[in-house]
């Protein structure tokens, strides 16, 4: 098992997913700018034990993957959902090793890609993120603000603003909507983070 894996696994099993930091009951920001692609099938990088899941099967969408490096996470989820985890493709992976085998409308993640501090493994996430979307998705990420903690679950994190974000993804990436968002921890303290909606304007290829 890879160290990440490990951590990630070690993280989900030590607290409930309701202590964890970055726990929200209801993911009001992503599900704004998620509506804002109209529809369609929507991937959750790094899911993990997040509500995002639930909401959209709320709202009917019914193409829906989760996606994270812990299956001590997914299963958290799942165990969750019940019945309704079948209507779900939950997938593990490392998302800088993973090539997707298909193409979503909607790309979404919520405190992953500031993990990845190294060059190559984000070269590695965007390699997925071309591959996993076409011309016309949409791609909603979130990272610790640069006003943000430097640290999450004890790794370093890169911050960004949507625009430093905007010029990490590169010129296929359109940046089409930003909003902060103060995010109360569990534990009462506050973390700023960036939200940034892109549009895929053109194929890599
Ligand atoms: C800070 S948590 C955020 C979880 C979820 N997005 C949310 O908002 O509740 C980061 C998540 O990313 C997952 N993760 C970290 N590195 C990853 C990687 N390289 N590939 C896939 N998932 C990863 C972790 O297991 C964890 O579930």
């Amino acid at each position: 098992m890879s160290d990440r894996r490990a951590h990630w696994d070690h993280a989900y099993t030590v607290k409930s997913d309701t202590a964890v930091s970055w726990y929200q009951e209801v993911p009001e920001r992503s599900l704004a700018l998620i509506r804002q692609a109209g529809g369609g099938s929507v991937i959750d990088i790094g899911g993990g034990a997040s509500r995002l899941v639930d909401r959209l099967l709320a709202e009917s969408y019914a193409d829906l993957a989760v996606l994270d490096i812990s299956d001590v996470a997914l299963r958290r989820s799942k165990e969750r959902l019940g019945a309704l985890a079948d209507k779900v493709a939950w997938i593990v992976a490392d998302i800088t090793r993973w090539q997707p085998a298909r193409q979503w409308n909607v790309w979404h993640d919520r405190a992953v890609f500031h993990f990845l501090t190294e060059v190559d493994a984000q070269d590695a996430y965007i390699a997925a993120l071309k591959a996993g979307t076409r011309p016309g998705s949409h791609i909603v990420i979130s990272t610790f603000a640069l006003t943000g903690p430097e640290k999450c679950s004890g790794l370093p994190v890169q911050r960004y603003s949507a625009d430093t974000l905007a010029a990490r993804l590169g010129a296929d990436f359109e940046l089409i909507d930003e909003a902060g968002e103060t995010h109360p921890t569990p534990f009462g303290t506050t973390q700023a983070f960036t939200y940034a909606a892109f549009r895929r304007s053109r194929s890599a290829l």
